[in-house]
């Protein structure tokens, strides 16, 4: 990093990296937030495609919905006025599952959780470093790189962050959806979605949500204003405009050595040795 100075961008609680934009005081209240039944909690490790399952989910619904800020987004005063909405909540979050508020378990809530290939979230999140001013500048992708490895970013591991919801892949209340299978057949992950969601989706409908939500209009609804700019489900910027870079598999090609690619894979395989991926 940069600057010493922007060190103070984040803190850490329980061991993993946060930016003030989450207060401790909140991050302290989590354990005791009253889930409802009917939550659906939206769960990424950031960089993962999070908006754009957020953009599908809101076009499944045709009754109120809201979908609130993160629930690790801002003080204190954030979890009342979560406690205040009237409508059904869709709950974003990049919390690992050990900070999950036990609520949310004991009730059984839906919650679907959206990965990415590693190596692609780390240089979407290399970019997110750069462009983001809420977290500390990186100068150099090698220098990203190796926080990334080692877990030194925020949010944490992507490895511990993944494993610790893998754990619970079998729950039925927990669907587990990947980034490149929506790129390759997005039609049937949101017919898996709605199914998961007991909503009644026609084939029509279907495939007038992907059309809506390929990466050309999302990116368009947002530099044209159609969906507030200020508003994001992602706890480390409220600005839009940062998040439709490139919406590209594989981009990591482009930015790992092979030197690098071969640490990556053998981190990766030690990490990974009990994971079913
Ligand atoms: P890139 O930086 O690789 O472009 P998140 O929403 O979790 O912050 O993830 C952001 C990543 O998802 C960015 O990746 C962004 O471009 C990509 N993304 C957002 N909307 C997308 C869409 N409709 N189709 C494909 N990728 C999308």
């Amino acid at each position: 990093m940069s600057n010493s100075g922007e060190a103070e961008l984040l803190h850490t609680f329980k061991g993993i990296p946060f930016t003030t934009r989450s207060s401790p005081e909140l991050l302290k209240s989590l354990d005791t937030f009253d889930a409802r039944e009917d939550d659906v909690l939206l769960v990424s490790y950031p960089k993962s495609g999070t908006h754009w399952l957020a953009g599908v989910i809101t076009k499944l619904y045709n009754t109120q919905i809201t979908i609130t800020s993160p629930i690790e987004f801002g003080d204190i005063s954030q979890l009342e006025e979560l406690n205040k909405l009237s409508s059904k909540r869709i709950i974003p979050t990049h919390l690992d599952y050990n900070m999950l508020p036990p609520n949310f378990k004991s009730k059984k809530c839906k919650m679907i959780y959206i990965s990415r290939n590693p190596k692609d979230t780390a240089v979407s999140m290399f970019h997110y470093y750069r462009d983001n001013p809420n977290l500390p500048t990186v100068d150099t992708w090698p220098a990203f790189f190796d926080l990334f490895l080692k877990g030194n970013v925020v949010c944490g591991s992507w490895f511990d962050h993944f494993l610790s919801w893998e754990e619970h892949e079998d729950e039925k209340n927990i669907l587990f959806l990947f980034y490149e299978d929506m790129k390759k057949d997005l039609p049937k992950v949101v017919k898996e979605i709605s199914l998961f969601l007991n909503l009644n989706v026609s084939d029509n409908d279907i495939q007038d949500i992907c059309k809506k939500s390929s990466f050309s209009e999302m990116k368009n609804d947002t530099e044209k204003e159609n969906s507030d700019p200020n508003h994001t489900v992602c706890a480390l910027t409220s600005n839009r405009r940062l998040i439709f870079r490139k919406g590209a598999v594989g981009d990591w090609k482009n930015y790992f050595t092979p030197k690098q690619n071969i640490r990556f894979q053998e981190i990766f395989n030690e990490k990974m040795k009990l994971s079913k991926m």
